[in-house]
């Protein structure tokens, strides 16, 4: 990727990473990009870096347009090593003794990453920066989504560097959302599903206190993905939807399976989701990643978990799921167990129990199949997703 001035003497000098498929155990199909931002006035400044390995990369892009040596100021939104893992190269060409702004909890965390001495300037919530003709404006942004985050925002151009907030994994050559389209909003939403979503009372608190600041918005940067400038409340609104958790008259069906008999049961339960007009789709563990189920998730009543029993035990892929989602704090929601079994058949009340800690309403006592399932027994399935559906549209 080239630098891309996104308005008068600022550009996007970051990096795409087309063949990334795998983000720490998030699938990102279209790849990613990592941004950082280039601004010039009296003083010249970086905000964010690259991953390490495109270090060059970025380099380079930066001395398209100036010597890098001429950098005034760095500034760290967030220290995870997408956006950090390339300080150490930047901070040796643009020089050590130069300041490098961050939050405090940045400043605690860079140096716990990369143990150097650098020129620290950790910033107070509010404080602002004054680079000439602009003024840096940073705010803390506290557990979004790390101890460190925080948001830079350019007063005079109106524009946010918002870090990880409000970004997409989408490598690409349209840089902002008009090339793009409603296209980029499914990479949005998965997104927050599987980063996000377990802050959203945060994120509600602080679009509140941005409202309350009558911050408007120009351009909204994030550091992946496309730019936010056609329609910046656009993301925000999605921000505050997804936030609130609201569901639709949905259900995930998620399972995994050994000899198909817990594969049948979801499929007769969609079916009796779907008579009741829900929007219903079996996900097989070993078919979809967890983060396109959690995409999924996000907007959906229902989320219904099948198992067969295992050695006691449940299934690995629906336990690796169940760990994944706990983490991410789904509210609001109402959820069902049932799977297959040989001679024991603990796999279901495993599965209840871990959806109660997760504090979604179980609305059946959960259904369980010995080895094959028969007529009777699919019957049952569908009477389940019937009972789930009514529940939904209750
Ligand atoms: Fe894109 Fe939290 O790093």
């Amino acid at each position: 990727m080239k630098p891309v001035k996104i308005a008068k003497d600022i550009y996007d000098v970051g990096v795409n990473d087309w063949n990334i498929r795998d983000f720490h155990g998030y699938t990102t199909d279209l790849g990613t990009s990592y941004n950082a931002f280039l601004i010039l006035d009296k003083k010249t400044v970086l905000i964010d870096t690259v991953k390490a390995e495109f270090a060059d990369q970025l380099i380079d892009n930066i001395s398209k347009i100036i010597d890098p040596k001429q950098i005034d100021y760095v500034i760290s939104n967030h220290t995870e090593m997408d956006h950090s893992g390339s300080l150490p190269r930047v901070m040796h060409k643009v020089g050590e003794e130069k300041p490098l702004f961050c939050s405090k909890m940045g400043q605690k965390n860079l140096s716990r990453h990369f143990g150097q001495k650098w020129n620290y300037r950790p910033v107070e919530n509010g404080e602002e920066l004054s680079i000439g003709s602009r003024t840096i404006t940073f705010m803390e942004t506290r557990m979004l989504h790390w101890p460190d985050s925080m948001f830079s925002y350019l007063k005079e151009d109106k524009i946010l560097f918002s870090s990880d907030a409000f970004g997409q994994h989408y490598a690409g050559h349209e840089k902002f959302d008009d090339l793009v389209g409603d296209t980029i909003m499914p990479h949005a939403k998965k997104y927050f599903a599987n980063i996000l979503l377990l802050y959203s009372p945060l994120i509600l608190k602080l679009v509140e206190h941005v409202t309350n600041l009558k911050l408007e918005f120009n351009m909204i940067c994030p550091d992946h993905g496309i730019l936010w400038r056609k329609d910046p409340g656009k993301i925000i609104n999605a921000y505050v939807k997804w936030s609130r958790q609201d569901a639709k008259n949905k259900a995930v069906v998620v399972y995994d399976t050994m000899w198909h008999s817990t594969e049948k049961m979801a499929e007769a339960i969609v079916e009796g989701l779907s008579g009741q007009g829900i929007e219903a789709r079996p996900m097989q563990l070993r078919k979809w990643n967890r983060s396109d189920i959690m995409t999924e998730v996000l907007d959906a009543k229902a989320i219904i978990v099948g198992s067969p029993t295992l050695n006691n035990g449940l299934f690995p892929t629906v336990s690796d799921f169940l760990t994944y989602m706990k983490g991410l704090k789904p509210k609001n929601k109402i959820g069902a167990a049932f799977g297959s079994y040989g001679w024991s058949g603990e796999a279901v009340n495993l599965i209840k129990n871990e959806l109660e800690s997760m504090n979604i309403e179980i609305i059946d006592p959960g259904l369980k199949v010995q080895y094959v399932p028969d007529n009777q027994s699919l019957e049952a399935c569908i009477e389940l997703g019937k009972k789930i559906g009514k529940a939904i549209t209750g």
